[in-house]
């Protein structure tokens, strides 16, 4: 766990404890004792603790949150490192993160490899930096740099480090581990982050926290982030970390926490697929090809282009394909406006794209990708001719959110390279892939593209096939029953209050508005047989049209629409429906429970491998607030019985639900749905 090494009076200690170097209790158990031993022995002149790998440290064993602690803790290694009566110097390569960061603040000194990552990520899990972070990192960089880090929880870079004096010195990689000795060789004595003093500009952290309102509303951790950094400017270095301390403890206890530490782990699991080996040798992706140049398709693009993979794409008309790549370019230089990327970076990434009218230039793409209309008939009139041009183990994807991937591959005379690739839109923004394993798809295939996804950014979950896979699959009852509320009485202001109440960045009124009431729709405006039919039959197809569910101004900011409500008011007497009162309790039941209920008959027929897959579709997909854990998650606390009681008292007289045996079961026997 910790190797110790004399080179001749500087003790080199470094912390070995694959894969991440976490800080678990033997890591700190063993760092401790040999910290104490160089202290005491009169041959050692100077401590150097260093990652052992490529890495620092991911920070403390997250694992370990929430069971019972075991001593030493972090919070009082991190001390005894400072009080060391000799220099300590961190020799910091890789990544170093969380507890990680706190113990190189402790160190006397540092010394970074150009490479490095360094950040106080805890905020993401719901936390906030609960050894010193919160204290020294103010410390050495003033208020308003730490604020930064540690509410946003993101990395920074070795020049950035520098630059803000979180690190002394920069080196080179392969010359980190003998100049940080060298170095410590020649230094004399302490100097101790926690003796320093910081102060902030008056307002600061109420600035702050105003600029970032939004972003903030509604999550317990970066509020306590704030509190702690501001106690940092304000009480000597002990008071500081007792107030740290009791924020943390409060955190770590909480239910936001809990939920986004459920959400880490399974974006971990998720990566791991049922049946295949995870070391099974992965297909050479070198280049990809887009079929499809329109929103989707350039969406999808971008993630590799970005990444440094080279893309052909390809559509029927050069106008298609002109359009395409200036939204391409556009996106990019709004990035570029908004310093998200260099305009080098920019300028390169547009540089891999190559549009072409000529469906042949595919040939030699690795990965092929199909981002067309979503109709059977046109997708596997694609697949057949890609199954001619497409060199021999060339993985043919479809990002259909609906379509069969077995029927597709039957249009091919090689369905064990094919598989769905569902990207969500905007393509380029949105995290979630669910990778669709056909009946036929090849382990190496699915395990190709599951890498490929992570390597552009993306959280991937594999997927069965089925109508709409799981997240589309579980929008459905969502969307019939909101729907039917509607017709029933309530409003869809207040069917998306409850929604965005819970935590979701928009209802699912606000989300037809926003992706266009008209997709699917007849087109025949006297067919009327819906509250959808009649709105698009009154030119109302959402935001597209400034009018929808809501009127739109030109910023496109909803009000509730008296014209919908007219719409709705003489649907609903021609249908011969009687308006009444509906509760939210029954809006959570019929837009909520349903899902739920969805999800474990998804599980039940093993579309998706495992709960937490579910969780992250919705998560990532979806909106759903991650303080919440996802769908499944959030059942399984809030309780199963709860929702099977609801779901039989609001769902029992529609004739197409059907309560889910696996959901039925489980809360009757009082047991998650994710076990
Ligand atoms: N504790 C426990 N396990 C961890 C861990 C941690 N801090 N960080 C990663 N792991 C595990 C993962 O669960 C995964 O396990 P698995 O192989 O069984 O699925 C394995 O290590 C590898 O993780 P990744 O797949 O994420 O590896 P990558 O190489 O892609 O990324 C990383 C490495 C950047 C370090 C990434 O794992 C990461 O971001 N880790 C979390 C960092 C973090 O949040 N640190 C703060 C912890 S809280 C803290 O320090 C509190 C303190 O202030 C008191």
């Amino acid at each position: 766990m910790i190797e110790v090494r004399d080179h001749d009076g500087v003790l080199e200690l470094a912390i070995d404890n694959p894969p991440v170097n976490a800080l678990g209790a033997q890591v700190r158990r063993e760092l401790l004792s040999a910290i104490e031993q160089a202290d005491a022995d009169p041959t050692i002149r100077a401590v150097v603790i260093r990652g052992a790998g490529s890495l620092f440290s991911g920070g403390a064993d997250i694992r370990e949150f929430g069971q019972a602690p075991v001593e030493p803790m972090l919070p009082a290694l991190v001390e005894r490192i400072e009080r060391a009566g000799k220099p300590v110097v961190a020799a910091i390569a890789g990544t170093c993160l969380g507890g990680g960061l706190e113990v190189a603040l402790a160190c006397h000194y540092r010394i970074a490899a150009r490479s490095v990552r360094l950040g106080l990520p805890e905020v993401k899990l719901g936390l906030l930096p609960g050894a010193g972070g919160t204290q020294r990192l103010p410390r050495l960089t003033g208020a308003e740099a730490a604020l930064e880090m540690i509410v946003s929880g993101t990395p920074v870079d070795a020049a950035r480090a520098a630059g803000i004096g979180l690190v002394d010195r920069l080196t080179d990689d392969d010359r980190l581990a003998q100049e940080a000795l060298d170095w410590a060789r020649t230094l004399d004595a302490p100097c101790r982050t926690g003796e320093r003093t910081v102060a902030a500009e008056p307002g600061l952290f109420e600035r702050f926290a105003e600029e970032r309102k939004r972003a903030l509303a509604g999550r317990d951790a970066p509020r306590a982030c704030i509190e702690a950094v501001e106690a940092a400017t304000r009480l000597p270095l002990a008071e500081g970390l007792a107030q740290e301390q009791a924020l943390f403890a409060r955190l770590v206890e909480g239910d936001q926490s809990r939920a986004l530490r459920h959400v880490f782990f399974a974006e971990r699991l998720a990566a791991k697929i049922e049946g295949v080996p995870a070391d099974l040798a992965h297909r050479p992706i070198r280049s990809v090809g887009v079929i499809g140049a329109g929103t989707m398709g350039g969406g999808i693009a971008m993630n590799f282009l970005s990444t440094g993979i080279p893309v052909i794409m390809v559509d029927m008309t050069q106008e298609a394909l002109e359009r395409g790549t200036a939204i391409i370019r556009g996106n990019y230089e709004a990035s570029v406006r908004k310093g998200r990327i260099s305009a080098a970076d920019a300028q390169a990434a547009m540089g891999r794209l190559s549009p072409t009218l000529d469906f042949a230039a595919l040939w030699e793409c690795d990965l092929l990708i199909e981002a067309v209309y979503e109709d059977m008939a046109i997708k596997t009139g694609i697949f057949a001719r890609l199954d001619s041009i497409a060199k021999p183990g060339a993985i043919l994807a479809s990002n259909t959110s609906y379509l069969s991937i077995d029927e597709i591959a039957a249009a091919t005379s090689r369905p064990q390279d094919v598989l769905g690739l569902h990207f969500f839109s905007p393509a380029n923004v949105m995290r979630l892939v669910e990778v669709v394993r056909g009946r036929l798809t090849a382990p190496d295939a699915l395990a190709t593209a599951m890498g490929l996804a992570r390597k552009i950014g993306k959280v991937p979950v594999v997927a069965g096939v089925c109508y709409g896979f799981i997240g589309n699959r579980m929008l459905m009852p969502r969307q019939l029953q909101a729907e039917a509320l509607l017709l029933e009485g309530a409003s869809p202001e207040q069917i998306d209050r409850v929604h965005t109440g819970f935590g979701m960045p928009m209802g699912p009124f606000q989300m037809g508005d926003l992706a266009g009431l008209d997709i699917g729709w007849h087109r025949d405006p006297s067919r009327i047989e819906s509250i959808r039919d009649a709105l698009c039959a009154a030119d109302r197809w959402g935001q597209k049209k400034l009018a929808g569910f809501y009127d739109y101004d030109e910023k496109r900011r909803p009000t509730p629409s008296a014209v919908t409500a007219d719409i709705v008011d003489r649907f609903r007497r021609e249908a011969g429906v009687q308006q009444r009162a509906v509760g939210e309790e029954e809006i959570v039941a019929r837009t909520l429970y349903v899902m739920v209920n969805e999800a474990a008959r998804i599980l039940e027929e093993g579309i998706a491998q495992r709960a937490s897959d579910i969780d992250l579709v919705w998560v990532h997909g979806y909106g759903w607030p991650p303080t919440r854990g996802g769908p499944v998650y959030w059942a399984d606390r809030i309780g199963l019985d709860r929702i099977v009681q609801g779901l039989r008292s609001y769902m029992a007289q529609d004739p197409d639900f059907v309560l889910s045996p696996l959901l039925a079961a489980r809360a009757a026997e009082g047991r998650p749905l994710s076990e």
